[in-house]
């Protein structure tokens, strides 16, 4: 195992009707009239009478709610870049994201946006460091991105989705209330579920040696996920199946499962590209798409890796050589994606006139290559992709 640094300073608050503390939460942190801006999506929000309640809680402990609606899946630039101007004209102390993963990134690329003098988009292109931040808080109304623990920013410009990161956006505060993903629709119920098996996924498949304890947590973590996700899939209102569901996914992308290891990230590096060639693709739909593709193409690297994925987590049973076992670990992944309800290839994700070719030198334009499981060049990406058809 490597030496690592690990610190997650992101108060959780868990359970039914904490999102009425959200105010008193925020000004553990934020000083007494600060105006504070109240990011939302495309309307569930408010349709659900979240939006008031959160606001109602805002006044009741002395803040001031600037409300910005309107992040879209898959958050743009152009949005981000309206909320700074909004953000400096009233001169808001902190953000606060009501929502899901598009609308925390969003807001956490305001809060590095507001005391920036260029162009914020520079963060994404440039890799340059944020310095400072607005602080950022979060009510979860989707569990999936795990942005409400990240400290990982994913923005689109046109047809680039670029990411970045930084400690300093890490929410010091989120509430995660089972309840209000209630009303979530079916698609991105699946769409959670398959992100949050992704995101522990892109740590579990690692290179690095002896990494026994984070493994079994990752293992049990994963088996727990399909479990509760195929609950959901028959009953969207399983309060004990969105807990697990809820708690899970926030962890699964807080840096836990990949501490001492070296991570992966190819997948998410490939969907993006899909995401951002199409952007009503939702992120998780795509990767049910390029994960199963992927582990075809990668699986040699490291067969002992993919052997204990398959037993441990998709319960192969019997004997075999590595490889046939290896074949029903990912057929089975495969049967759970399925019934799920989940795109199988390009076609069924609605991308089967992207072309390999230009997707996979976009995907490594800026880093060059993706993934460390298997370090993937261009001609390795194409081949990955052809693999989804
Ligand atoms: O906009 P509204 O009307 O709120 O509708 C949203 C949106 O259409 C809807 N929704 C959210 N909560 C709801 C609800 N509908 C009914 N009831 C509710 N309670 O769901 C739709 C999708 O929302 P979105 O925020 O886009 O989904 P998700 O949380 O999956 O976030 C996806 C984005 O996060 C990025 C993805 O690439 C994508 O851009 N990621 C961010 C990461 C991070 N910051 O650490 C890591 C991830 O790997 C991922 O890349
Ligand atoms: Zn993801």
């Amino acid at each position: 195992m490597n030496n690592f640094e690990y610190s997650n300073p992101t108060r959780l608050v868990f359970g039914k009707g904490e999102e009425s503390r959200i105010g008193e939460l925020m000004r553990a942190r934020v000083p007494a009239m600060s105006p504070v801006l109240v990011v939302y999506g495309g309307g569930s929000a408010k349709e659900s009478g979240l939006l008031e309640r959160i606001s109602e809680s805002l006044k009741a402990a002395d803040l001031v709610p600037i409300e910005l609606g309107g992040v879209t899946p898959n958050p743009q630039l152009s949005f981000v870049q309206k909320g700074i101007l909004l953000a400096r004209e009233h001169r808001v102390k902190a953000i606060l994201a009501v929502g899901g993963g598009s609308v925390i990134d969003a807001s956490k690329a305001i809060a590095i946006g507001v005391p920036y003098v260029g162009d914020v988009w520079d963060f994404f292109t440039k890799k340059i460091t944020p310095t400072e931040a607005l602080p950022v808080a979060a009510v979860l109304t989707l569990p999936a991105a795990g942005s409400e623990q990240s400290i990982r920013i994913v923005i689109s410009n046109g047809d680039r989705k670029l990411g970045a990161g930084s400690p300093l956006v890490r929410p010091f505060v989120s509430v995660i209330d089972p309840e209000l993903f209630f009303t979530l629709p079916e698609k991105q119920i699946r769409a959670g579920v398959i992100d949050m098996m992704s995101h522990i996924m892109e740590r579990y498949f690692t290179q690095t040696k002896n990494t026994d304890f984070v493994d079994s947590q990752a293992e049990s973590a994963m088996k727990t996920i399909m479990k509760n996700g195929l609950k959901l899939k028959k009953n969207p209102k399983d309060y004990d199946a969105w807990c697990q569901i809820g708690l899970a996914g926030s962890f699964a992308h807080n840096g836990y499962y990949g501490l001492g290891q070296v991570e992966d990230w190819a997948s998410h590096g490939m969907e993006h590209e899909l995401s951002a060639w199409d952007t009503t693709i939702t992120h998780g739909e795509g990767l049910a798409v390029v994960v199963p593709a992927w582990m075809k193409y990668v699986w040699h690297a490291n067969p002992k890796r993919f052997v204990q994925f398959a037993r441990n987590v998709m319960g192969v049973k019997g004997e075999g050589t590595d490889e046939e076992i290896i074949r029903k670990g990912i057929k089975a992944f495969r049967r759970f994606l399925k019934k799920m309800g989940a795109p199988k290839n390009l076609k069924e994700l609605g991308a089967e006139k992207a072309d390999p070719k230009e997707l996979a030198k976009k995907a490594v334009e800026i880093p060059g290559k993706l993934g460390n499981f298997l370090p993937l060049y261009e001609k390795d990406i194409v081949k990955i992709y052809k693999l989804m058809r």
